[in-house]
């Protein structure tokens, strides 16, 4: 897993918690030492190491804590790489860019990255089917970063996760729903 993804990690526990929790979460699950430079590769085990003890820590499955990370990963991943929204025009394209623009675009700038393989259906207006595949079976991770695109663009969304890898799939599939918010109203 790429640098980039542990300094997300970093950046949310330091912003929810400080950074003495993210030093003791260091101390047991890093090698001493470790700096993580954005581009560079690093253990998977390492980040699932320190995601699970967050998940300890503050008491959540971690299912819960790859959702969250997910969500604040989109707007760290977004912020980091300003060229990648401009392209969209919406939620909608987004989503269906993912592998083909946004994901391809990583695999130019990073030597070789680690991404999962994702595929999208548009069924109508309001619900595109994607389909996710990685040996590393972070589909809530997925979840959250869809969340977080959603609310980027200010949409409403259920994500309905049919089928699962970790249910002994062999892909994910994920039903998006959704619609603009209304304006003025409080959901
Ligand atoms: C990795 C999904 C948007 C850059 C990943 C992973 C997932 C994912 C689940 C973890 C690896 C795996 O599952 O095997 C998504 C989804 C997105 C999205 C669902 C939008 C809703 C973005 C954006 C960027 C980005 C906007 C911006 C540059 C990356 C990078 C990695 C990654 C750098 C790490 C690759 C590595 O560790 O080698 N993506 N992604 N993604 N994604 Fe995305
Ligand atoms: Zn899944």
């Amino acid at each position: 897993m790429k640098g980039i993804i542990f300094r997300g990690l970093e950046e949310l526990v330091v912003k929810t918690h400080d950074i003495t929790v993210w030093e003791k979460l260091m101390e047991k699950h890093a090698p001493a030492e470790r700096v993580y430079v954005s581009a560079k590769n690093y253990p998977d085990d390492e980040l699932f190491a320190l995601a699970q003890e967050v998940a300890v820590v503050v008491d959540k499955p971690l299912s819960d804590i790859l959702r969250t990370f997910g969500e604040f990963l989109f707007a760290y991943l977004t912020q980091k790489h300003g060229e990648i929204l401009v392209q969209f025009e919406d939620f909608s394209s987004l989503i269906m860019g993912i592998d083909t623009v946004i994901h391809a675009e990583v695999a130019k700038l990073y030597h070789e990255p680690n991404l999962p393989q994702i595929h999208c259906e548009k069924i109508d207006e309001r619900n595109i089917l994607m389909f996710y595949r990685s040996n590393r079976k972070l589909c809530f991770c997925a979840e959250g970063l869809i969340n977080g695109a959603a609310s980027y663009y200010q949409m409403n969304i259920s994500i309905d996760h049919q089928k699962c890898m970790h249910e002994g799939e062999q892909e994910c599939t994920l039903l998006l729903t959704f619609e603009e918010k209304e304006h003025g109203k409080i959901n």
